[in-house]
C-alpha cells in the first residue's frame, strides 16, 4: 500500500473505532459486533506497528473505551478519579495467541507459576470501595482515569453487600462486572417493546444503561447482578489472586465460583473448550475466558502496558451465529406510525431456538449492512430475544440482487412517509387514517399494563373492521346486543367483555395515562408523571419546563406530552373517555384500603399466590412502599416460593425480618379484602 493509502486507512480505522466506542460505551447501542470491532482494532494495531511514524498517543489502540456520559447528558453523576487506573485486557480469538502469551510470561518470569482461569463476564465494569466494611463508593470505568460515581444506584443491586463480615481490611477496592441476567433482560426488552421503546441490543448494553439510570429505585427493579474478579491489591498481603478472591468471598462479596487453577496450556485449552459449550447454560452472558498469572508477586514483575496488564489475557469466544437466506423484508407500522423493517429468514437453528425473523431497526441500519433480499446473512443471538443480522456472506451474493428501496409510502395506508430531523426512523404521519396505527393504539389501550380489558388483538381487529370501534372511547359505547350480532360472540364472552370495560374504569390514573399511548411515555414514565402532577388537568396545563421537573423526563418526552395534550383530537377523545368514567386523577390515599403498612418499606422476592404486580399493588393499597432491593431501610422482606438466595442472605446480614406470604397477610385487616387475580377473585 502507498504511504498515503496507509495513512488514510489508519485515519479511517481510528474514526470508525472511536465512533463505535462512543456508541458502545455512551449510547449503549453499538453498530458492529465485538468480533468486527476487535478485528478492526487488530488491523489498526498492525498498521501502527509497521508504521510507527504514523502512530499517535491518542489512537484508540492506546486508550481504553470511555463510558463517561458527555456533559449534556451527565445530569446526576459526579466523576471521581480512580485510585488505580481501570485498564482493559488484551484479547484474542486464537488459542495460538494464548500460547504466545504463556510463552512470553514464561520468558519474562523464568520461574514456576500457575494460571487462574475465569469466566469473562459480558457486562459493564465497576469499581467498589469498602471502608471499615461498609460500601462507600462505586465508580464506573469511565475513561480509565476517572469514572462516574454510581454509588446510590449500586446500593440497589441486590447481591452487592452494603456491609461486610469477617476479617476484612480497613479499606480496599474491588472490581468486577455488573451484569443483567438473561431473564431480567428479556423481561426488560419485552416491556420496552410493549412501550414502543427501542429494545437494548444485548444484556451488556442493558446493564450499562441501567447502571446509569437517574432513579436508584428503578435500578433496583432492573434485576442487575454483580460478579467481582479483581482486587488491585498493592496494599494487601495476599500471595495469589485466587486467595484474594477466596478472602473477598469470605467477607460476603459476590465472587464467581467458576474458576480453575491451570498449570499448562493444555489445561487452559480444556477449560476454554468446556466453557465454550457450557456457557449457554449460565443465566448471564459471558464472552470468553480470562487467563491470569495467579502469583501476585509475578504479576507485579510483568506489570502493565498503557492499556492492559501483561499478566492477563482474554480469550474471546466466537459469538454464536448462523448463516441463512434473507427471503423478504416486511415494513411494519407501529402504533406511533414508526416503520420498522423486519427480515423474514429461511428458518435456522440458533442457540437452541428456530429463528425466522430478525429486526433491521431502520433504514440506516439497512444501508450500513447493505442488505439485499436473497443474501445469505449472518444472524447472531447472545441469549437475547431479538436476533440481529450482523453481516452478509458476500461470496454468495447473487449478481442479480438489488438494494431494497425503503418504502416512500406507508405500506398500510399509502401516505408518504416522513422523517424528522435527527430521527432514525421513518413515520407514517396519517395518525388518524392509518388503520395499522389506530388498531395498534387500541391494542395498546386494552393491554394488561394499561386498561387491562379482557380482549385480544383479533377482537380489536374485528371491532375496528366492522366499524363498531374506531377509537378507544368507542369501545365503551358498544352494547352486548351489537357484540352478539358479530361472528364468534356468545352471551358469556360478550358479558365478560362488557364487564371488563366497566372494571377498567377503576384503573388508576397512571395506567390510564399510559393507555393513551403518548409517544415515548412508557409505563414507568407514566407512573412518575401521574404521581408528580396528580391529575390530567394539572398535567395538561403544565409547561415544558414544569414537565421536565419529573425524573427521567427530558425535552423529548416533555415535547411529546405537551403536544399530545394540545391536539384537538386527543382533547376530544380524552373528554369522551372522561365522560365514560375513566380515572384521570391520581389520589394515592383515595384507593387505599388501609394504613396497615404506613411507613413500611417492603421488598418482595419469589412467586406468590397472586402475581408480583398484584402483590406490589396490595402493599401500596395498604400504605406501604415497595422497594426493589434489601437495604438498611427495609422494614421486611416477603418471601414467596423460590425467593432469591442473595436477597435472603442480605436480610440475614442486615437483620431484616423475612415473612412468608401467609405471615404478611396477617398484618392486613382481615375482612373484605378482595384481590383481583388472573383467575377467580381470592378472599383473604
Ligand atoms: S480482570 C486490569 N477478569 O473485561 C484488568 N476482567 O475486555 C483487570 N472482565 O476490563 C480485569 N470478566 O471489564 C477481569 N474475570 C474477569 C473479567 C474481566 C470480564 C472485563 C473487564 C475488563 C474487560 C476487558
Amino acid at each position: 500500500m502507498a504511504e498515503k493509502a496507509i495513512s488514510d486507512r489508519i485515519n479511517e480505522l481510528r474514526e470508525i473505532l472511536k465512533e463505535n466506542s462512543r456508541r458502545y460505551y455512551v449510547e449503549n447501542a453499538p453498530t458492529m459486533s465485538d468480533f468486527e470491532f476487535d478485528h478492526l482494532m487488530r488491523e489498526l494495531e498492525d498498521l501502527e506497528k509497521a508504521h510507527p511514524e504514523l502512530d499517535v498517543p491518542d489512537s484508540p489502540t492506546h486508550r481504553v473505551g470511555s463510558d463517561l456520559e458527555d456533559v449534556r447528558e451527565a445530569k446526576g453523576f459526579v466523576q471521581r478519579p480512580h485510585r488505580y487506573p481501570m485498564l482493559s485486557l488484551g484479547n484474542t480469538y486464537s488459542i495460538d495467541e494464548v500460547e504466545e502469551f504463556s510463552m512470553r510470561a514464561d520468558k519474562g518470569l523464568n520461574t514456576d507459576f500457575t494460571y487462574c482461569c475465569e469466566l469473562k463476564f459480558d457486562g459493564t465494569a465497576i469499581c467498589l470501595t469498602y471502608r471499615k466494611g461498609v460500601l462507600v463508593q462505586a465508580l464506573t470505568r469511565g475513561d480509565g482515569e476517572k469514572g462516574d460515581d454510581v454509588t446510590e444506584n449500586v446500593r440497589h443491586i441486590s447481591n452487592i453487600p452494603q456491609r461486610l463480615h469477617g476479617n476484612y481490611p480497613e479499606e480496599f477496592e474491588i472490581r468486577g462486572e455488573i451484569l443483567m441476567p438473561y431473564e431480567a433482560f428479556d423481561r426488560l426488552n419485552l416491556k420496552r417493546l410493549e412501550d414502543e421503546e427501542a429494545p437494548f441490543a444485548n444484556p451488556r448494553n442493558a446493564a450499562s444503561g441501567s447502571l446509569k439510570l437517574l432513579d436508584p429505585a428503578e435500578v433496583g427493579e432492573r434485576g442487575l447482578w454483580c460478579s467481582l474478579y479483581h482486587i488491585p491489591a498493592q496494599s494487601l498481603s495476599f500471595d495469589t489472586h485466587e486467595h484474594a478472591l477466596d478472602a473477598a468471598a469470605s467477607w460476603g462479596l459476590p465472587v464467581s465460583e467458576h474458576r480453575k487453577i491451570c498449570r499448562s496450556i493444555a489445561e487452559i485449552k480444556e477449560y476454554i473448550d468446556y466453557w465454550d459449550k457450557q456457557r449457554r447454560f449460565l443465566p448471564y452472558a459471558t464472552d470468553g475466558i480470562v487467563i491470569k498469572i495467579n502469583e501476585l508477586a509475578l504479576q507485579r514483575t510483568l506489570g502493565y502496558t498503557a492499556k492492559s496488564p501483561r499478566w492477563a489475557v482474554a480469550y474471546k469466544f466466537q459469538a454464536e451465529r448462523a448463516c441463512t437466506e434473507l427471503l423478504s423484508i416486511d415494513y411494519q407500522v407501529g402504533r406511533t406510525g414508526a416503520v420498522t423493517p423486519v427480515a423474514n429468514l429461511d428458518p435456522v437453528q440458533l442457540s437452541g431456538t428456530v429463528v425466522k425473523r430478525a429486526t433491521l431497526n431502520n433504514e440506516d441500519q439497512m444501508s450500513i449492512l447493505d442488505v439485499r433480499v436473497g443474501d445469505f446473512v449472518y444472524v447472531e443471538k447472545g441469549g437475547e430475544i431479538i436476533p440481529k443480522i450482523t453481516g452478509i456472506d458476500l461470496s454468495r451474493r447473487k449478481s442479480s440482487s438489488v438494494k431494497p428501496a425503503f418504502p416512500e409510502f406507508c405500506p398500510d395506508c399509502g401516505t408518504r412517509l416522513v422523517k424528522a430531523e435527527g430521527e432514525a426512523k421513518w413515520f407514517c404521519p396519517n395518525q388518524d387514517g392509518c388503520a395499522m396505527q389506530i388498531k395498534g393504539r387500541m391494542i395498546h389501550f386494552i393491554g394488561r399494563k394499561a386498561m387491562d380489558i379482557n380482549a385480544g388483538e383479533a377482537t380489536i381487529e374485528q371491532l375496528f373492521d366492522t366499524g363498531l370501534a374506531k377509537s378507544p372511547a368507542d369501545l365503551y359505547d358498544i352494547s352486548k346486543y351489537e357484540l352478539l350480532s358479530l361472528e364468534g360472540w356468545q352471551e358469556k364472552s360478550a358479558q365478560n367483555f362488557i364487564d371488563s370495560l366497566e372494571e377498567s374504569k377503576k384503573v388508576p390514573f397512571d395506567r390510564t395515562l399510559f393507555a393513551l399511548g403518548i409517544r415515548n411515555v412508557g409505563e414507568s414514565t407514566a407512573r412518575l408523571v401521574a404521581r408528580h402532577f396528580g391529575s390530567l388537568d394539572a398535567l395538561a396545563s403544565a409547561g415544558l419546563s414544569e414537565l421536565q421537573e419529573v425524573e427521567t423526563v427530558g425535552d423529548i418526552i416533555a415535547g411529546s406530552i405537551y403536544s399530545f395534550l394540545r391536539d384537538e383530537k386527543h382533547i376530544k377523545e380524552i373528554s369522551r373517555l372522561r365522560e365514560k368514567g375513566l380515572c384521570f386523577e391520581f389520589h394515592e390515599s383515595e384507593n387505599r384500603i388501609s394504613d396497615a403498612l404506613e411507613g413500611k418499606t417492603i421488598v418482595i422476592s419469589g412467586n406468590f399466590s397472586i402475581s408480583r404486580d398484584e402483590m406490589k399493588e396490595l402493599i401500596r393499597s395498604h400504605g406501604g412502599k415497595n422497594s426493589g432491593s434489601v437495604s438498611g431501610k427495609t422494614s421486611f422482606l416477603i418471601a414467596g416460593e423460590k425467593p432469591g438466595p442473595e436477597k435472603l442472605k442480605k436480610c440475614e446480614q442486615l437483620g431484616v425480618p423475612v415473612l412468608s406470604e401467609e405471615a404478611f397477610l396477617t398484618l392486613l385487616p382481615e375482612s373484605g379484602i378482595i384481590i383481583k387475580t388472573e383467575q377467580e377473585p381470592t378472599l383473604f
